[in-house]
């Protein structure tokens, strides 16, 4: 009997150790980014994305070169080992389902025409042509775009057309955006937050 009362009261201490053993505190992050990093309105959605990608923002956020007043002070606070254990743990989360967005259809049609095709008389490439297909990202350099919220997507591209967000190799989001009308970004952010559609 004794030793059971030994080992329950064992067991908080195990617990304890496993959590700091692992150092990083996911809650911190779902305060502003939802649970499991789902994002709403100005905070991106984190689950599933490219962990390297992940890991350059988070560096980014921490020199300067993309500016954000939240994520600088959380990202100065980190370690590298602290970025690739967040990483590590977002992007193995689960996209979410797929869910209709209340614009109108005119309006997403135009977000998905611009997302698969481009425009092409006005120079502008496809989406998906550097996002991977359904932009669901390739590697650190080219991010997972789909299922974020609409008014984050629209964001960073204003972000990059007023410069103010500039960490982008060798400027190819920055050249795309300068070429999006104002309706444009609208219609392609509201069909991608839609999420993967297939
Ligand atoms: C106080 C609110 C707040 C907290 C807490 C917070 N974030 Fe953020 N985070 C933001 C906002 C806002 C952005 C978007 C910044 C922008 O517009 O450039 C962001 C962006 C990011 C990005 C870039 C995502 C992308 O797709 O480019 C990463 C990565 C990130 N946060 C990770 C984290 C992690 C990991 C934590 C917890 C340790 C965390 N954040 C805690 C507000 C927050
Ligand atoms: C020529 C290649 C290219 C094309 C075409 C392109 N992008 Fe990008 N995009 C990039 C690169 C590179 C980055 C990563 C920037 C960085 O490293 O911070 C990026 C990042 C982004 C991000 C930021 C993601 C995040 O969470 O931080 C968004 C949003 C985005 N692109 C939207 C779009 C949309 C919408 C289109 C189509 C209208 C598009 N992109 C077309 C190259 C491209």
């Amino acid at each position: 009997m004794k030793l059971i009362f030994l080992v329950l009261g064992m067991l908080p201490l195990l617990a304890q150790a496993a959590d700091t053993s692992t150092k990083i505190n996911v809650s911190s992050c779902e305060v502003c980014h939802g649970k499991n990093g789902v994002g709403k309105n100005e905070f991106p959605r984190l689950g599933g994305q490219e962990p390297a990608y992940f890991v350059k923002q988070l560096q980014d956020f921490r020199a300067g070169t993309r500016s954000n007043p939240m994520m600088q002070s959380v990202a100065k606070s980190m370690s590298e080992a602290d970025m690739a254990q967040y990483a590590a743990y977002f992007s193995k989360l689960p996209l979410p389902a797929a869910k209709a967005s209340t614009e109108d259809a005119a309006l997403l049609a135009e977000g998905e025409s611009l997302a698969k095709n481009g425009d092409w008389p006005k120079g502008i490439p496809a989406c998906f042509q550097c996002h991977g297909e359904n932009g669901q990202g390739i590697s650190r350099d080219f991010p997972q775009i789909t299922g974020q919220p609409a008014r984050y997507t629209a964001a960073q591209i204003a972000n990059w057309k007023s410069g103010s967000r500039s960490n982008d190799a060798i400027g190819l989001m920055k050249t795309v955006s300068d070429k999006l009308t104002d309706g444009q970004i609208k219609a392609v952010s509201a069909y991608l937050s839609q999420g993967v559609t297939k």
